[in-house]
């Protein structure tokens, strides 16, 4: 079977706009996208940039829009796309870097505000920590994060506002705050109840559609809203957590 791959294709230093390219790539068996990015690159243009590097959907590096869709190259096979013609293109709301290579400082940045990792208060049990299943019950879905930056790239409230911290940050955040072992007080990401913030979000929950690993972004923003406004009433109230 022949396949039509139009890619898009942009390197700043040398193209003034993007444009598709088209490549052929034969096969009759059930390759993945990035095995014939990879085939395409080896043998036809070497030139061709995209990331990957685990290939079994667990780093997300390799992230994209295929036909119309976000999901991983790795684990997107062909056959499964039903079609002849493959249109491949990089993740939106991001500066391109070349190709398919896009620019996730943005995103980086975003998450890195939200301090993503546990806050012990020092207090650590001699023989480590101990979690009941209700308790990684309410975080698992958020865990399964691979920070592949689709979510944020779907995001219409990313596009108009640079400065939002994006569903993946917020997600990851109440992922956090939720974890037991995570002593952080409220004021310590009170901050993050703005417009740039949780509050931000519109609900259209594109992020949700995006996300190849269905954590469901945009429940996590919701429920880290639920969780403001109960700490915020228990502030006023001086209620300790
Ligand atoms: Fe790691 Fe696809 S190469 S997720």
């Amino acid at each position: 079977m022949e396949y039509t791959f139009r890619i898009l294709r942009f390197d700043p230093q040398t193209d003034e706009s993007p444009y598709f390219q088209n490549f052929l790539f034969e096969t009759d068996l059930n390759k993945s996208i990035l095995e014939a990015l990879m085939t395409i690159r080896n043998e036809q243009d070497g030139s061709l940039s995209f990331r990957y590097s685990c290939r079994e959907a667990i780093c997300g590096s390799c992230a994209m829009v295929i036909n119309g869709r976000f999901d991983l190259a790795c684990r997107t096979e062909i056959q499964s796309l039903n079609s002849p013609q493959i249109v491949i293109e990089p993740l939106p709301n991001m500066e391109i870097q070349k190709d398919l290579v896009v620019d996730m400082d943005p995103f980086w940045k975003a998450l890195h505000a939200i301090k993503p990792y546990v806050q012990s208060n020092g207090d650590i049990p001699e023989n480590g920590y101990r979690i009941e299943d209700r308790e990684i019950d309410k975080i698992f879905q958020y865990v399964n994060c691979i920070l592949c930056g689709s979510c944020y790239s779907a995001c219409p409230v990313v596009s108009r506002n640079e400065d939002y911290l994006g569903p993946a940050a917020l997600a990851k955040l109440l992922r956090f705050v939720k974890d037991p072992r995570d002593k952080r007080l409220f004021a310590d990401y009170a901050g993050v109840s703005t417009k740039d913030g949780v509050w931000g979000c519109h609900t259209i929950f594109k992020c949700n559609e995006a996300c190849p690993k269905d954590v469901r972004p945009a429940d996590g923003i919701e429920a880290l809203r639920r969780k403001m406004v109960v700490e915020k009433v228990k502030s006023l109230f001086r209620i300790n957590r």
